[in-house]
């Protein structure tokens, strides 16, 4: 982490919870949250996010939504609008999930306009890349990654200062497989320099990391100096784990 950036943990439910396990999860992590000073969020599933609006009135935690529909409003069943997220007190909203690559096709183009329209509505977009094992062990990590970060800057030109980046090499989601902190901290480099070429604001981009990160572990990837947080999947479903990641971004 550098000091010149506010960290952020943003925890990614994905499809769990229930109103009753939400409630319990988010107070227990509220009142733990005292101690730490960086940003932190919670990305739950669309129908909770009026419970999560109530529950993070008035504390530090920050409502953030899993996707965002590439529309603007109109004739497209189940989407979810960026000004919709924005009634509930939206602030991020993931976009671009390896799991929504690889299971709804989204493209590096869809993923783009997905992060124009958060932005447009004043949500700060946390768009992911990351490479598949294949590719990885193919030497293609840093064309994928650029490739993807090169849509969003594209499309978004100079906004491209107000997103979040989050580097989630898809071979470490959910596989309990981490990057070592100097792996990680290798790409978060190449995407800050990809931002610098873009903007001269780059240096306040926040770049974190998500793929199984966790209490054991949160501590060494975030001292490396371009792991400016984390995007925490199964380890924000436990509020001491999520809690120990955060006080590890303080
Ligand atoms: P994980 O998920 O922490 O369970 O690996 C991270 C993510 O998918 O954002």
């Amino acid at each position: 982490m550098s000091s010149s950036r506010q960290a952020l943990i943003a925890g990614n439910w994905k499809m769990n919870g229930g109103l009753a396990a939400n409630r319990t999860l988010t107070e227990a992590i509220v009142s733990g949250l005292n101690g730490s000073s960086c940003d932190v969020a919670l990305c739950v599933p669309s129908p909770y996010l009026a419970q999560m609006q109530a529950l993070a009135n008035g504390t530090r935690l920050q409502v953030g939504a899993q996707d965002v529909s590439p529309h603007a409003s109109g004739a497209f069943t189940g989407e979810v609008s960026a000004d919709m997220l924005r009634d509930f007190g939206v602030r991020f909203a993931i976009v671009g999930h390896s799991e929504r690559r690889q299971y709804h096709g989204e493209t590096d183009a869809v993923v783009a306009t997905k992060a124009q329209r958060a932005l447009a509505a004043g949500i700060t977009p946390l768009v992911c890349v990351g490479e598949t094992l294949a590719e990885r062990e193919a030497g293609d990590t840093e064309h994928v990654v650029k490739r993807q970060l090169a849509a969003v800057i594209h499309t978004n030109g100079h906004c491209i200062s107000e997103i979040v980046v989050a580097y989630e090499p898809v071979w470490a989601i959910g596989t309990g497989k981490t990057a070592t902190p100097e792996q990680a901290q290798q790409v978060h480099a190449l995407l800050r320099a990809q931002l610098k070429a873009a903007s001269p604001h780059a240096d306040r981009i926040r770049i974190v990391y998500g793929g199984s990160m966790n209490a054991a572990n949160a501590a060494q990837l975030l001292a490396q100096p371009d792991i400016d947080g984390g995007l925490i999947g199964g380890a924000s479903l436990k509020a001491a784990d999520f809690l120990t990641i955060v006080n590890a971004a303080v």
